[in-house]
């Protein structure tokens, strides 16, 4: 069988032969003697119309056929100059393979997101999901590229961990212990060292920490997995399980961060760009109309630097009365982060040197002593998109930091021995993929850009 996508991006080549492709019904129309076929194989965002006639000794069964039956046929390829599609079928032979209910829930017919959520199982099928999956996984593909072209080794840091990188204590327990028969230590706590690691540990929220001890190996290093927050935020934005980009980079200051950050932004957005012509141009059409226009421009142009004190200046000046009173110090809200990208600088906007206080532990401090090296990535529809910093290398300080947040130094010994042993400045950042998807894309909503959607109150199967 021949792919969809061949004929496409082939067409010349099988003008005048005979192919056969397996695919699934999307339309089907039939008259008398005649009958029209959309056949989609998943292979290219458009389907092949196939023409079929009465002298098929199958016609009949053909003529029955409901939407998303699977078939092969077998047939001419005809060039259909100034018709709708360049070409079509005309078919010699129909295989059916599977037929389809005449209740299958994806009929020709636009339907909201929020319905074809609750068919997760299905909705891959349908043309906006078909083209939220592919650019996902071009995407991905884009960002291996980027890194590997760069001489970056890609590090697989683990999913079960004893630390909590944030420090945030947003974590999934993992556990074999009996929920129902816990056992408890003398002063009736529980007893951790009944576990299966012997400890307790957690699904990891980032793989920050780990990715550390792998750049001061091999200098320029990333992770690209799955991470896990139990953060109670029934958001557009918020996922229970997400996947992060996380590159950490030796003998890098905050400076090579940003660049390294915008270049990958860049990077990724132009391959998509060019590789999924089709399903941008689709998204251009139904999501967003300003979409095209908006990611040429981002490619092409600076993304925009800040500090958080000038930020914060700029929101109070700009006279606008937001829900969350801004003032030195707090953490920047959505909407702060959305009035910032999208009103002030109308492009992506790096926000650098947050006040120590609502950054995590492992920031370099600044020689204010009030702020860190910290820097997010904020964008147009969608606000913070990465969150990275510099790191802190100095022994001294770094401790100082964990006893002045209670952190019990014992868990972090490995951590800190990597200040110990040689250590050096270094920076990373996390990019969140979904966040990154529903940027290229448009979609609104988190929930729409990763296949299984695990966020508060549902994980459908
Ligand atoms: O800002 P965050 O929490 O930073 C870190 O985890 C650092 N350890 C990264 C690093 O320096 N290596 O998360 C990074 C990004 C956010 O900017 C956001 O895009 C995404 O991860 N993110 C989420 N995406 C979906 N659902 C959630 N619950 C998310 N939490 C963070
Ligand atoms: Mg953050």
């Amino acid at each position: 069988t021949v792919y969809v996508k061949s004929l496409y991006r082939d067409t010349e080549s099988y003008a005048g032969k005979s192919v056969t492709v397996a695919g699934w019904v999307r339309n089907i129309r039939v008259s008398k003697n005649f009958g029209f076929i959309e056949l989609y194989d998943g292979s290219f965002f458009k389907s092949v119309q196939v023409v079929f006639g009465e002298e098929l000794d199958n016609f009949k069964d053909i003529a029955k056929l409901n939407i998303s039956s699977s078939l092969y046929v077998e047939g001419k390829l005809e060039l259909t100059p100034g018709a709708k599609q360049p070409f079509e079928i005309k078919t010699e032979k129909i295989v059916i393979e599977g037929l389809s209910s005449p209740d299958y829930p994806l009929q020709k017919k636009r339907h909201t997101l929020e319905y074809l959520r609750t068919i997760a199982h299905l909705r891959p099928r349908s043309n906006t999901f078909s083209a939220v999956f592919r650019v996902r996984s071009l995407a991905a593909f884009a960002i291996h590229k980027f890194f590997n072209e760069r001489g970056f080794v890609y590090v697989h840091t683990p999913l079960i961990t004893g630390s909590d990188a944030e420090g945030a204590g947003e974590m999934f327990r993992v556990t074999t212990l009996d929920l129902d028969n816990l056992p408890r230590t003398q002063d009736g706590k529980i007893d951790t060292k009944e576990d299966f690691f012997g400890k307790e540990t957690n699904l990891t929220v980032s793989g920050q920490l780990e990715a550390e001890t792998f750049a001061l190996a091999f200098r320029d290093v990333y992770t690209f997995g799955p991470t896990f927050r139990a953060e109670n935020s029934n958001t557009a934005r918020h996922a229970a399980e997400f996947w992060m980009i996380e590159p950490e980079i030796a003998f890098a200051d905050l400076e090579d961060n940003m660049a390294l950050a915008e270049d990958m932004m860049k990077y990724v957005i132009s391959y998509v760009l060019e590789n999924a012509p089709e399903e941008m141009a689709f998204f251009n059409q139904f999501i967003d109309n300003t979409l095209l226009e908006r990611l040429d421009n981002i490619v092409s142009s600076d993304f925009g630097r800040v500090t958080y004190t000038e930020a914060v200046d700029l929101l109070k000046k700009s006279g606008k009365e937001f829900e969350y009173p801004v003032e030195w110090g707090i953490d920047l809200q959505t909407e702060h982060e959305r009035y910032l990208t999208e009103q002030i600088f109308k492009k992506p906007v790096f926000v650098i040197n947050y006040p120590k206080e609502i950054k995590a532990f492992y920031m370099r401090l600044n020689d204010d002593n009030k702020t860190v090296a910290a820097m997010d990535l904020l964008v147009p529809g969608v606000g913070e998109i990465i969150g990275g910093s510099q790191r802190e290398e100095r022994y001294e300080v770094l401790e100082k930091k964990m006893e002045e947040l209670g952190f019990n130094k014992e868990d972090y010994w490995w951590y800190m021995e990597l200040r110990k042993y040689g250590g050096t400045k270094h920076a990373g950042y996390g990019l969140g993929f979904e966040r990154m998807i529903m940027y290229l894309t448009g979609i609104g909503n988190i929930r729409d850009v990763i296949p299984f959607p695990r966020t508060v109150g549902s994980a459908e199967f």
